[in-house]
């Protein structure tokens, strides 16, 4: 893919020959492992997203307003950043709704151009799920509206217009999307949001030298942006004043291309308690977490009192031969934690959480298979006025998706949850046993996605399946797909889009 660009930076741009691993691209090479672990100074309290406010409206329904909007945010000393937020100048509010729940909103677009709002994550009909044919134009408003059925879980949002959606959620349009349920509430896990519940929305930025985001790809990278400062909700260098044994961070990696391997300083260990589409069936204890672009992961972490100890992203593997310049060697400091002399609550996680997936023993109505590849999915790029394919409502597929080239993929599908069923025919590792909706792709595995189709069908509207790393997605690596029902035939997507 883009590697094209060392020949010409270093082969006929400089020395007119090709001198791949000579002086200019090997110092280059060399020098493009970061690392910040002692370097960053967390002096800023961790900034917590507000709770979004509703109203109840006429139907009952509870009705949030987002206001999409261009603004200033000071990142650090000196001049503002020129940033998008949701209702603020940066990121948005954590929306928070019950399973069973009828939600609306009422989003209002203030920019100048067209935008979308998507809910990752999120079962709802296609025609409320905010991807690209759902734009909403420069001082337009867009009022989805859905009743909330699934798990409690951690989702997000953030813009799909389909070739800007990496521009657009560059800038700072994201925020969290909380389901509770009964189920979840009851478990004893910590709970009390911005106390021992944390929102940790992690994104890498660069900045120019005038202090502006930088929208910078490595030379030679093959991941789109990525960033040598570590942002979580928004603030650098943060710290969080622990006051509790235990804490529960709701990680989402709200970057456009970057892969975390999450640990701590002093590597202990912590249980993993949920994946995209909610709790596991029972908690997993590790030191090391991998959360690809779009990934949540729900971990519950045990403090002793008056330690000091930060969450950190280490060098990751699956990144091929030039991974480096994509930041698979980087070792990044990212957030403080100060336990307080004494720490309430006990350090007891549940060892019974939610339900296992279940579709293993289900009749498949249907296989597919997806390779990903050169910005294509089965040798073909996004196209707005294609629905690649139908499936019937109320059925069970499996997809086998496959990571055919030497860079980074991941694979999220709109609408459901699904299973991974298998990894080159074994048993999934047991970050994939719960939930998901976007799965890590390693290059030449074969991935067995087991998910159901149920709720509103509708033959012309498409929900979108695609890579989440979000240059690969707007460069075309997405397909669409329709929910049928009995006797539909797959119809034709709208029309008219705006394209930017
Ligand atoms: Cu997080 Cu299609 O998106
Ligand atoms: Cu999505
Ligand atoms: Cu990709």
């Amino acid at each position: 893919m883009r590697r094209r660009t060392v020949l010409r930076a270093f082969g006929w741009g400089i020395g007119g020959a090709v001198v791949l691993g000579g002086g200019g691209f090997g110092a280059y090479y060399l020098s493009a492992r970061r690392n910040t672990v002692g370097k960053v100074s967390f002096d800023t309290p961790l900034s917590i997203p507000a709770l979004a406010r509703s109203r109840r409206g006429a139907s009952g329904a509870r009705v949030f307003t987002l206001g999409i909007q261009p603004g200033e945010t000071r990142f650090k000393d000196g001049k503002p950043t020129r940033t998008w937020g949701v209702n603020g100048a940066y990121l948005g509010p954590t929306i928070r709704a019950r399973r069973g729940e009828r939600v609306e909103f009422v989003v209002r677009n203030g920019l100048g151009e067209a935008t979308s709002l998507h809910w990752h994550g999120m079962h709802l009909p296609a025609v409320m799920d905010g991807g690209p044919h759902q734009t909403v134009a420069p001082g337009g408003t867009w009022e989805p509206r859905w009743t909330i059925d699934q798990p409690a879980a951690t989702l997000w949002y953030h813009p799909h217009l389909h070739g800007s959606t990496a521009d657009h959620t560059y800038r700072g349009l994201a925020g969290l999307f909380i389901v509770d349920d009964e189920r979840a509430e009851a478990l004893d896990l910590p709970s009390e949001y911005g106390v021992d519940d944390l929102p940790m929305i992690v994104q890498d930025r660069s900045f120019d030298a005038d202090q502006q985001f930088a929208q910078r790809e490595p030379l030679a990278g093959s991941l789109g942006v990525i960033g040598d400062e570590i942002l979580v909700n928004g603030t650098i260098g943060p710290y969080v004043d622990v006051t509790t044994r235990l804490v529960r961070l709701r990680l989402l990696n709200g970057s456009n291309a970057r892969l975390y391997h999450f640990g701590f300083s002093d590597d202990r260990r912590f249980s993993l308690v949920a994946t995209d589409g909610g709790l596991l069936a029972a908690p997993w204890e590790t030191d090391r977490l991998y959360l690809s672009p779009g990934e949540r992961a729900e971990i519950v972490v045990a403090f002793a009192p008056g330690e000091r100890v930060e969450l950190r992203s280490y060098p990751a593997e699956h990144g091929g031969v030039l991974g480096r310049l994509d930041g698979f060697d980087d070792r990044l400091d990212i957030c403080q934690f100060r336990a307080a002399g004494s720490l309430s609550g006990d350090a007891t996680v549940p060892a019974v959480l939610g339900v296992a997936p279940d579709l293993a023993g289900e009749a498949v109505a249907q296989e597919r298979s997806f390779l990903l590849a050169s910005n294509q999915i089965n040798g073909r790029p996004m196209a707005m006025d294609r629905i690649d394919f139908g499936v019937r409502e109320g059925t069970v597929e499996v997809w086998e998706v496959t990571n055919d080239n030497g860079y980074l993929h991941n694979f999220h599908v709109h609408d459901v949850q699904f299973q991974v069923l298998t990894v080159d025919g074994g048993t999934p590792e047991p970050p994939l046993r719960g939930w998901k909706d976007t799965v890590l792709l390693v290059q030449g595995r074969r991935y067995r996605l087991a998910m159901r189709f149920r709720g509103r069908t509708d033959p012309n509207m498409p929900y979108m399946y695609h890579c989440h790393l979000l240059a690969h997605e707007d460069n075309g690596m997405m397909g669409q797909f329709v929910v049928l029902g009995e006797g539909e035939q797959v119809g034709v997507p709208p029309g008219r889009h705006r394209h930017p």
